[in-house]
């Protein structure tokens, strides 16, 4: 895959683009290592108030080629194209701005020739209720992506469970966002395994439309606008709010609550003190069949702790391209269903995209948890053998 960042904002597409991926970074740090591939190793770096003056009158543009590889052999290319929305304008006030970003980045892929579009991050959230808002006459498909994190986030969700030996059938689970795109389809999949579903969001008649959907389903259903109104305290946390920075402070969870940060910037505060939680980034997944950016952006674009891991939302328009399928896959807000979820994972799993290890903020969990989980199993053995089996007493000896 070869092509300079000039080839990649030129106009006339010079190779097929099958996809185009629409982003925008979700920190000041992540905006700068952008704009510092953008301007070439040669250059000095810019300092951060020149950045945070610049960024915002930078259109939308291409700034690479991305190629991906399937496990069934398929190959696809297509673009990045950042809407350069400015990670601190992300709030209300700025939501006519960034719709016309969005815009701009959407006419950049059509422009490019690109068959399908995934909307990532904020770009979905502006645009997934304002289709209409999208560039007219074109036969680019648009999908938000969002059935794909939804698959990720239940999966993700699932495999902490059972790595930290958790029964989620007898789980409460909170989910905060709940009536948006991603909160209402983890609602849908989870919701009818587990013991009680909380909905929490602002807008109250959303989530009693959401519950009565829900509890026609049998599902025992909490509702609160307050996360300090729910009668119990939660056993599992999906993160699922669109919130223009991480301000989220949970409360009253369970002391050794799973939690999953799906957010795009991430939900919880950094503030947030839970020292017995098991926090997660939910909603991301790994390329098997490999995945290369020219000029390389790699690790730039893509800033997670392993390698070829890349957020469901932009993760869908490349598996819908590698299986040749150039549709809407995911439209509007509130429409994913279990079995739309399901569809949208098998295309993804055949061509080697799926759930990527676990982390957080403080690096990769699966080694340490499935460590945990083999010591638990372990020491269950012991009484069975005559041996005390308070391991917590001797771990010291342990080692
Ligand atoms: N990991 C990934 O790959 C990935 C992919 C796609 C999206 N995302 C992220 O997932 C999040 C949700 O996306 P979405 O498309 O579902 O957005 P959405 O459809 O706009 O839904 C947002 C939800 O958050 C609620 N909400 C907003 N502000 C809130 C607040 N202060 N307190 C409680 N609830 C609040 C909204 O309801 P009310 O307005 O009634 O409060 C709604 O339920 C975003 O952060 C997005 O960037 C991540």
């Amino acid at each position: 895959m070869g092509g300079s960042v000039a080839s990649v904002s030129g106009r006339a597409p010079a190779v097929e683009v099958d996809f185009a991926l629409i982003g925008h970074q979700e920190s000041w740090r992540s905006a700068a290592d952008v704009l510092a591939v953008l301007r070439g190793s040669e250059r000095t770096a810019l300092p951060d108030d020149e950045i945070r003056d610049i960024l915002p009158w930078i259109p939308p543009r291409a700034v690479c080629h991305v190629e991906v590889g399937s496990n069934a052999g398929a190959t696809a290319r297509g673009l990045y194209i950042d809407s350069f929305i400015p990670p601190d304008r992300l709030g209300p006030a700025y939501v006519h701005e960034n719709v016309a970003r969005v815009r701009g980045a959407a006419a950049c892929a059509i422009n490019a020739g690109a068959k399908i579009v995934s909307l990532g991050g904020f770009s979905s959230i502006l645009i997934e209720g304002n289709f209409d808002q999208l560039p007219e006459k074109h036969d680019t498909a648009f999908t938000t992506g969002n059935t794909l994190t939804v698959a990720f986030i239940v999966q993700g969700v699932k495999k902490m469970c059972a790595l930290q030996g958790r029964n989620l059938p007898r789980a409460t689970l909170l989910i905060v966002g709940a009536t948006g795109d991603v909160g209402s389809g983890c609602a849908r999949c989870l919701a009818p395994g587990v013991r009680c579903v909380q909905l929490c969001a602002r807008n109250v008649e959303r989530l009693r439309k959401l519950a009565v959907e829900l509890k026609a389903d049998g599902v025992q259903v909490e509702i609160a606008t307050d996360l300090q109104q729910f009668s119990a305290e939660a056993d599992v946390v999906i993160c699922a709010a669109s919130l223009a920075s991480p301000s989220l402070l949970l409360g009253r969870i369970a002391a050794d609550a799973i939690v999953c940060d799906a957010g795009y910037p991430k939900n919880l505060s950094p503030t947030a003190e839970m020292p017995g939680a098991k926090v997660f980034f939910g909603g991301l997944g790994q390329v098997a069949g490999g995945l290369s950016f020219a000029p390389d952006f790699r690790g730039v674009l893509n800033r997670h702790p392993f390698p070829d891991v890349v957020h469901g939302c932009l993760l869908e328009g490349m598996a819908l391209a590698l299986e040749r399928r150039f549709e809407p896959f995911s439209h509007g807000r509130g429409f994913i269903t279990e079995e739309r979820v399901q569809e949208i994972e098998a295309i993804a799993a055949r061509h080697g995209i799926c759930l990527a290890p676990l982390y957080n903020a403080d690096g990769p969990l699966e080694d340490e948890l499935h460590c945990h989980a083999e010591w638990s199993r372990a020491y269950e053995v012991l009484p069975r053998l005559g041996l005390p089996r308070d391991y917590r007493s001797d771990s010291g000896q342990r080692a």
